[in-house]
């Protein structure tokens, strides 16, 4: 077993209002004290809001699975993500949600699992020429890469264009500064900041990344959309541009499908870059956890092109990966609202409360796991409930994405493992940050041995 990989260990007891204020900005993580991790329901009251933490999974199955009409997804963070995401999916609720995933569901469909495996092939080959072209044994920063990759196969799977490296520094980079501004907004708004002034303390940098985004979104959607009678892409592009709406029989309008495709973006490759750079580093750490990973990987398929067969036959690397999404849940925390005055154990909520059920947490749970921190691919050798763990989510809000992301996070991992031995850089200490995802804020610096 290798050495415990590295968390933010959490504060003796709470912070004050002001320190967390003044803090705790940059990532809610920092915001975590031992009882976090003990406790099956915990409050924190700030001046703007009221927030319920549930890590009871007999509550988390009640909000996310059988009352779920009663946690409605929470106002608040449609209006955090609104700048980039608009009125999309990830966000919005009842009815319009329903028709939302249900224009969604048969593009997934289609391009689930067989017809994207040679696009996501395709772009795990690019990525292993550039991991190719560094000195035999260099340190890479290995999640810029991993960005790279995740966003260049949304770019493929959806809009059929190759995400090229100009576009692809421009787009990520607004998307960190998104990332970064809208973890600062959210605590300026429980602490009742007015708008002007939180524009002024940084928000307008939120709206302009999230412009940049779009903008470049919309540069590739428009002239498709302008021609979509003579349109015959086989992407899910195409398939929204095709889709009438069964009562009003229009097609989607562009700004809806650019919200669409805005949070696919989204959604689909800052998480899963999220899960590659901590599969990375769990295996660096793991040295024994690596080995059988490879030796796995080669027994399967030695030297040529790995195959969907192959990819689904690789059940140890699959652990390991479901591991390092247990330690390091991308979505780190989901967010609801309470639709009426409820009662959660011994708390009395008020309609309009915040919910929050928190993977991170639940998955760190002593109560729930033998070693909640260390790293054992094995666990997932059993079946393990729902509501322990929930790294895709659960319920009817469960991530549309969920196939094509562990497809699509085999196929890197087990190109990268067959031919590189992974190293962490000495007395490299990854900054674990909880911005929308978990991320590594100083990058992840991995030695990559060519294997002979
Ligand atoms: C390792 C990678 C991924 C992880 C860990 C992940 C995780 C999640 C989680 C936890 C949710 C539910 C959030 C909540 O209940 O508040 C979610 C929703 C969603 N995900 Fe994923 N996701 C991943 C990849 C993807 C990909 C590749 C796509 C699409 C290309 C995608 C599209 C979506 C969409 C559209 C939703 C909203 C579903 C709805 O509300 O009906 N995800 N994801």
């Amino acid at each position: 077993m290798g050495q415990c990989p590295f968390y933010p260990r959490p504060h003796k007891s709470k912070a004050g209002l002001i320190a967390t204020f003044l803090f705790k900005r940059r990532s809610w993580l920092d915001g975590l004290y031992e009882r976090s991790y003990k406790m099956k329901v915990g409050r924190v009251k700030m001046p703007g809001f009221d927030l319920c933490v549930v890590n009871d999974p007999k509550e988390v199955k009640r909000i996310m699975v059988d009352d779920v009409k009663e946690f409605p997804k929470s106002d608040m963070l449609h209006e955090l993500l609104e700048p980039l995401l608009g009125v999309s999916i990830f966000t919005t609720n009842g009815e319009v949600w329903k028709k939302q995933r249900e224009l969604l569901r048969p593009s997934f469909e289609m391009t689930r699992i067989s017809k994207v495996f040679d696009l996501m092939s395709d772009a795990a080959a690019d990525m292993m020429s550039k991991f190719r072209a560094y000195k035999d044994g260099s340190v890479v920063e290995v999640d810029e890469h991993m960005t790279f990759v995740t966003a260049d196969v949304i770019f493929r799977t959806i809009m059929s264009e190759k995400l090229d490296e100009e576009k692809g520094k421009e787009i990520l980079n607004a998307f960190v500064t998104f990332q970064e501004e809208t973890a600062k907004t959210a605590i300026r708004r429980f602490f009742c900041i007015p708008n002007w002034l939180s524009m002024i303390l940084g928000e307008n940098k939120r709206m302009k990344a999230g412009e940049v985004i779009r903008k470049t979104l919309s540069n590739i959607i428009r002239p498709r959309y302008k021609n979509f009678s003579s349109d015959n892409h086989q992407d899910i592009l195409a398939s929204l541009l095709h889709t009438v709406d069964a009562t009003t029989n229009q097609r989607f309008g562009f700004e809806e499908i650019l919200d669409q495709v805005g949070m696919l973006f989204l959604a689909g490759h800052e998480t899963t870059a999220s899960s590659l750079t901590w599969t990375l580093y769990c295996l660096s750490l793991d040295q024994d956890a690596q080995k059988k990973a490879y030796q796995e990987i080669i027994s399967i398929c030695p030297n040529d092109k790995f195959t969907i067969q192959n990819i689904k036959d690789m059940r140890y690397l699959t652990n390991v990966f479901k591991e390092a999404l247990r330690l390091y849940p991308p979505v780190g925390f989901f967010a609801r609202q309470t639709a009426k005055d409820i009662v959660i154990r011994d708390k009395t909520l008020k309609k309009g409360s915040g919910i929050v059920v928190a993977p991170w947490l639940i998955h760190r749970h002593d109560e729930y796991w033998e070693n909640p921190h260390e790293f054992r691919p094995e666990r997932h050798n059993e079946s393990i409930s729902k509501e322990k763990y929930m790294p895709f989510g659960l319920g009817e809000r469960v991530c549309i994405g969920q196939g094509f992301a562990m497809q699509e996070a085999i196929i890197m991992l087990a190109n990268i493992l067959r031919e590189f031995k992974l190293e962490l850089q000495d007395g490299f200490v990854p900054d674990v940050v909880g911005r929308l995802t978990i991320r590594s804020a100083n990058g992840m610096m991995i030695k990559m041995t060519r294997r002979k």
